[in-house]
């Protein structure tokens, strides 16, 4: 059933609002939080950067099924793939062994077989591609201040929030006018907006994880 006031509402306005609270959620983890204020060290932003390793390679995955995908197909040809980048900063975290020495904790095992259904389904990925990417296209650029702010790190480690040729003001308002243009169903956006409120309990779940886990787990 089409409501009124959603048809008036575009899509980008409702799921930012509906998403308030479970942004919120994410954002104040104590993970997050202190890793923001200087309470971690590199070791623990180490961790974080190999759980993201393991998320991007299935979101990019789903994203490279999808390319082709008549609407979710403009949202991957956004180019703003990380995978790349996390790469590189394990490399530099870690040193030249960084890929045998890390491994997806539960809480990210769950995060990537959702991720990996995704892959089939376009309002299904397309949540999940805007709760990363225009995640780290917002408080993203936060955390990389915070980093090198707090930890020391320069661009090396940090690549991940880099977006190099990207006018990120430009692209966050083009995102937001290609979820308003989505020719979807009021179903299939009700259904966007539940899986942004999932991955956005998948990532808060994943932060939980890495303040419990033994550092030697991730
Ligand atoms: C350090 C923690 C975080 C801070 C300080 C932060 C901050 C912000 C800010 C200031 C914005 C608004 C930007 C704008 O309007 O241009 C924003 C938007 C957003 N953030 Fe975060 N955020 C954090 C964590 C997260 C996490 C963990 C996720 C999801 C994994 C996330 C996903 C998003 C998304 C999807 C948006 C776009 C909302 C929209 O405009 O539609 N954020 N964030």
């Amino acid at each position: 059933m089409v409501h009124v006031a959603d048809a008036e509402v575009g899509l980008a306005a409702r799921v930012r609002a509906l998403t308030r609270a479970d942004h919120e959620a994410a954002e104040t983890t104590s993970f997050v939080t202190d890793l923001m204020a200087g309470r971690l060290d590199v070791a623990a932003y180490t961790r974080l950067a190999s759980q993201h390793y393991f998320i991007y390679e299935a979101l990019e995955r789903g994203g490279d099924a999808l390319r082709t995908d008549p609407v979710a197909g403009d949202f991957v040809g956004f180019g703003l793939e990380r995978l790349p980048a996390i790469a590189a900063d394990l490399h530099d975290l870690r040193g030249p062994s960084w890929r045998s020495e890390i491994s997806p904790l539960p809480a990210t095992r769950d995060y990537l077989t959702r991720l990996a259904a995704a892959a089939s389904d376009p309002p299904a990925y397309v949540a999940h591609h805007y709760t990363r990417y225009l995640g780290d296209l917002s408080g993203g650029q936060l955390v990389r201040k915070a980093l090198r702010r707090e930890y020391g790190l320069a661009a090396d480690g940090t690549r991940f929030y880099e977006f190099p040729g990207v006018a990120i003001g430009a692209v966050k308002r083009r995102y937001r006018e290609l979820l308003d243009a989505a020719p979807w169903s009021a179903t299939e956006q009700d259904r966007f907006i539940d899986e942004v409120k999932r991955a956005f309990a998948l990532n808060r779940a994943v932060f939980e994880a890495l303040a419990t886990s033994p550092a030697e787990a991730a």
